[in-house]
C-alpha cells in the first residue's frame, strides 16, 4: 500500500522533476531593483526543438557557393518548412506540458517552431521552477523582467530549444552619434564627397554610375526596432536635395510587426530609421521598398497588469519574415542594430542565427552593421567578460557574429581608411566558418601574439565588408544634419547589394541570396582593400587594416561596377 501511494503522488506530480534549461550571468549595468509582481504578465515564446538544422546549413551553403551545382537553387518557404519543422511528438509535449500548468491556447506561428503564451510571473516561476526580478540598465534606466537561469521538468527538456523572455535582456536602444553640420570637412579626394556623403558621393566613390534598377522584381527591405520610425516627408525633403531624378511620389511601404507603429508626426522620425530609408531610398530608387517596425520595447512598467511586450524584437520579425510567402519578401534587407554577443545568451544566438540561414536558404541576403565601439564593441562595451570574472577582453557583437549573415564594418574619408568606431573581431559563439578560414588564418599570422588573450583565434571573424560610416548628411524631423556610426555602413552596401539583386533579377537570374560564400570565393575582386586605420578600444589601439581581410573592413568597400561584372 505504501509503495502504490508514493508511485500515485509521483505519478500526479511528473513536474517536480525539474533540471535548468538555460542560465545566462546577468549582463554588466544590469541592476536589480526587486521581485517581479506576480500578475505582471508575460508573453512566452517557446522555441520548439527544430529538426534538422544541420541539413538546412549544408543547404544553406550549397545554395550561397558559386563553386556548388546547386548554386542559386534557393528553397521555398515550405521546403523550409518541411525540412526543419518540428516532430508532431515535439509539440504534443510541449502542449502537454502546457496542460499539466493549467495553461491553455498558445499560439503556434507557421512552422510550428515557434509557440507564444501569455503567463503570469507567478504561472512562469512556476512552470519554469525560477523566481523573476526587475531589473535595471543603470545607463539607459530600461526595465526589464528577467531570470538569470531557469529550469524545464525532464520530460519535456530535449523538446525545447528556448524560452524568453527568461535570460535574454532587453537589448538597449543604440544611440548614433550626431555631429554637428558645422565640423570641418575632411577635405576628400572625390570632390562629391568635400562636404560629407551624400547619395551622389557614394555613387562616385563606388562606382555605382548612377545604376536605375528596371527588374521591377527587387525588393529592399529596412528593419525598424524599439521605437524607430521612418518618416515620409523627410525622405522627400532628402531626395529633393540629394536625389531630385527620384519622383516626389517615391515612397516606402510600412509593413507593422507585432504592435509595430510608424507615427508620420515629425516629432516622432527616429534618426536611424530616416537614415536607413534615405539612403536606401536614394541608392536604389525606384526599387520597392519596405520598412518593418517591428513593436515589442520597453519601457516596462512594474506595476501594471499589462503585458508588457517586452519580447525580443528579432524573434518577432524573424517569426513574421519567416512565415511569409515566396515572392513576398526583399531579396535584400538591413538592420542597424546590435548588442554586445555575450550579453545574449547563447541559446538564443544559435536559434535566431539558424532562423537567419532559413532566410538565406529562400535566396535573401541579410546585412547588418558590426557596431560602434571598436574593440570594445556596443555602445555600453566594458571590455570584461561577463562569466562573473570580468576577464579584460575584446567584445565581439551580435547579430554581426552569426556566420549565416553579412556582417558591414565602417570606413571614412576618400581615400577611405577604417572608421575607428569600427567594431570588429572574433566571436565567442560561433566557430570560424570555412569560407573565411583562409583569410582568417592569414590576418592572424600578421598579428602574430598581439593582444593575445583579448580574442578568441578560432572564432567568426567580423566584419565581412565595409562601407562609410562618418559624416553622413540626413534629413531628420525636417532638419539636416550629419551622423557617423556602421549604422551608415549596412544601409549603403545593402544599397549595391539591392542593385545587384536587381540586375540578376533583371537577367531571370536568381538573387546573391546569402552573400558571404561568394564574397569570399570571387565578390572579393570587385571590392577595395582597405589597408589602413585601426578599431582603438579597451585602452588598446584595436585591430589594424591590411591587405586582405581584416577585423575592421572586413574585404573592403563596394566597386559596383565590377562587382556587376562578377555576379
Ligand atoms: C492587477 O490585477 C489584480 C487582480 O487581477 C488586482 O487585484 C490588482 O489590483 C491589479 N493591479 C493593478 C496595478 O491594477
Ligand atoms: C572561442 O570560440 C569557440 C568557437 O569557435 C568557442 O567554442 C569557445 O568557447 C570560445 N572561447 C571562449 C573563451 O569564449
Amino acid at each position: 500500500m505504501k509503495i502504490a501511494f508514493l508511485l500515485t503522488a509521483a505519478l500526479a506530480l511528473p513536474s517536480s522533476n525539474f533540471a535548468i534549461k538555460d542560465s545566462h550571468v546577468v549582463p554588466n549595468g544590469w541592476v536589480e531593483l526587486s521581485d517581479a509582481p506576480l500578475d505582471h504578465k508575460l508573453d512566452l515564446q517557446i522555441g520548439i526543438k527544430q529538426e534538422n538544422i544541420d541539413a538546412l546549413i549544408s543547404t544553406l551553403y550549397k545554395v550561397s557557393d558559386p563553386s556548388s551545382p546547386d548554386y542559386g537553387k534557393h528553397l521555398t518557404q515550405q521546403q523550409v518548412s518541411d525540412l526543419i519543422a518540428p516532430k508532431q511528438s515535439t509539440i504534443d509535449a510541449v502542449y502537454a506540458w502546457l496542460k499539466n500548468n493549467g495553461v491553455e491556447g498558445g499560439v503556434l506561428n507557421a512552422n510550428k517552431d515557434w509557440l507564444s503564451v501569455t503567463v503570469t510571473v507567478d504561472q512562469a516561476q512556476k512552470m519554469l521552477n525560477t523566481k523573476y526580478k526587475v531589473y535595471q540598465h543603470q545607463e539607459s534606466k530600461v526595465v526589464a523582467v528577467r531570470t538569470p537561469s531557469f529550469s524545464l521538468p525532464k520530460y519535456v527538456h530535449h523538446h525545447i530549444d528556448l524560452i524568453q523572455p527568461t535570460t535574454k535582456f532587453t537589448s538597449i536602444p543604440k544611440k548614433i552619434a550626431k555631429s554637428p553640420k558645422t565640423s570641418a570637412p575632411k577635405k576628400l579626394s572625390v570632390s562629391s564627397c568635400d562636404n560629407g556623403v551624400t547619395p551622389q558621393c557614394l555613387n562616385d566613390l563606388y562606382n555605382i554610375g548612377g545604376y536605375t534598377p528596371s527588374s521591377s522584381k527587387s525588393i529592399v527591405g529596412v528593419t525598424g526596432y524599439l521605437g524607430q520610425y521612418a518618416n515620409q516627408a523627410d525622405l522627400s525633403q532628402f531626395l529633393q536635395s540629394y536625389q531630385p531624378n527620384a519622383a516626389s511620389s517615391y515612397s516606402f511601404s510600412t509593413v507593422l510587426v507585432n504592435g509595430g507603429t510608424n507615427p508620420q508626426d515629425s516629432g516622432s522620425a527616429g534618426t536611424e530609421a530616416d537614415l536607413d530609408v534615405e539612403y536606401v531610398g536614394a541608392l536604389t530608387y525606384p526599387t520597392k521598398h519596405v520598412f518593418y517596425s517591428t513593436g515589442g520595447s520597453p519601457p516596462y512598467i512594474p506595476d501594471a497588469n499589462e503585458s508588457s511586450n517586452d519580447n525580443e524584437p528579432y524573434l518577432d520579425w524573424l517569426n513574421y519574415m519567416l512565415a511569409q510567402p515566396d515572392g513576398s519578401i526583399p531579396q535584400t534587407i538591413t538592420t542597424s542594430y546590435g548588442d554586445d554577443e555575450q550579453t545574449v545568451p547563447y541559446s538564443y544566438a544559435v536559434r535566431v542565427c539558424n532562423d537567419f540561414a532559413q532566410l538565406g536558404a529562400r535566396g535573401v541576403s541579410l546585412l547588418f552593421s558590426s557596431g560602434d565601439g571598436g574593440v570594445s564593441g556596443g555602445q555600453y562595451g566594458t571590455c570584461k567578460s561577463n562569466d562573473g570574472k570580468n576577464t579584460r577582453e575584446f567584445l565581439p557583437t551580435f547579430p554581426a557574429s552569426c556566420p549565416y549573415i553579412t556582417a558591414v564594418g565602417g570606413t571614412t574619408g576618400v581615400p577611405e581608411t577604417a572608421a575607428g568606431l569600427s567594431s570588429g573581431g572574433f566571436s565567442n559563439y560561433f566557430g570560424t566558418p570555412s569560407y573565411q578560414s583562409a583569410n582568417v588564418q592569414s590576418y592572424l599570422k600578421t598579428l602574430g601574439s598581439t593582444y593575445k588573450g583579448l580574442y578568441n583565434a578560432t572564432g567568426r571573424g567580423i566584419p565581412d565588408v565595409a562601407a562609410q560610416a562618418t559624416g553622413f548628411t540626413i534629413v531628420n524631423q525636417g532638419y539636416e544634419t550629419s551622423v557617423d556610426g556602421t549604422s551608415c555602413a549596412s544601409p549603403t552596401f545593402a544599397g549595391v547589394v539591392s542593385n545587384l539583386n536587381d540586375y540578376l533579377l533583371g537577367q531571370g537570374k536568381p538573387p546573391l541570396g546569402f552573400l558571404n560564400p561568394w564574397l569570399y570565393s570571387k565578390g572579393f575582386n570587385g571590392l577595395n582593400d582597405i589597408t589602413s586605420g585601426s578599431n582603438p578600444g579597451c585602452n588598446t589601439n584595436g585591430f589594424s587594416a591590411g591587405k586582405g581581410w581584416d577585423p575592421v573592413t572586413g574585404l573592403g568597400t563596394p566597386n559596383f561596377k565590377t562587382l556587376q561584372t562578377l555576379v
